[in-house]
């Protein structure tokens, strides 16, 4: 079947099978390898996109569910000149990764939680991020990076 949808901001028409799920079709057929797959069975949250603005976990979404809406991969995060989203660079400021393998998962769902509550709490962020697993920070580093984005958010905004 034909899907077309938005994908980070440009209209996109791919060829997909029925039982093909998000994740397959970014990775396989639009080469957007920066979504990962880890469990798929919707526990770890490495996969994490945006749909119309909420995260999802695109390994079991199937990718006709997102004909004619907008999905936003950590692909489509970087600014136009090429700079890194703030959200980006704070995990790399912060040294909020290691092996890096759940790290497009936590970027989408920082930028799912700021866009909703940009000024989060340590506990707001602990809450909202528990669906995203990282084996190897313990997490602390993860937090100090989601604070340093919003803070940057904030000041770019002005606020
Ligand atoms: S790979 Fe999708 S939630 Fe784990
Ligand atoms: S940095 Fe390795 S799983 Fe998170």
């Amino acid at each position: 079947m034909k899907l077309s949808f938005l994908l980070n901001g440009r209209p996109t028409e791919v060829d997909c099978e029925a039982q093909e799920t998000l994740a397959e079709v970014l990775r396989a057929r639009l080469d957007l390898t920066g979504t990962k797959v880890s469990c798929e069975v919707q526990v770890c949250g490495a996969c994490t996109v945006l749909v119309d603005g909420l995260p999802v976990s695109a390994c079991t979404l199937l990718a006709y569910e997102v004909r004619d809406r907008s999905v936003l991969t950590v692909e489509g995060l970087a600014r136009p000149d090429g700079s890194l989203h703030p959200i980006q660079q704070a995990f790399i400021d912060e040294f909020a990764f290691q092996c890096g393998f759940c790290t497009p998962g936590m970027i989408m769902a920082t930028k799912a939680l700021l866009d909703d509550n940009p000024k989060p709490t340590d506990d707001e962020i602990i809450h909202f991020m528990d669906g995203n697993i990282c084996r190897c920070t313990g997490y602390v580093p993860i937090v100090r990076a989601i604070k340093r984005a919003a803070a940057q958010i904030q000041q770019e905004k002005g606020k």
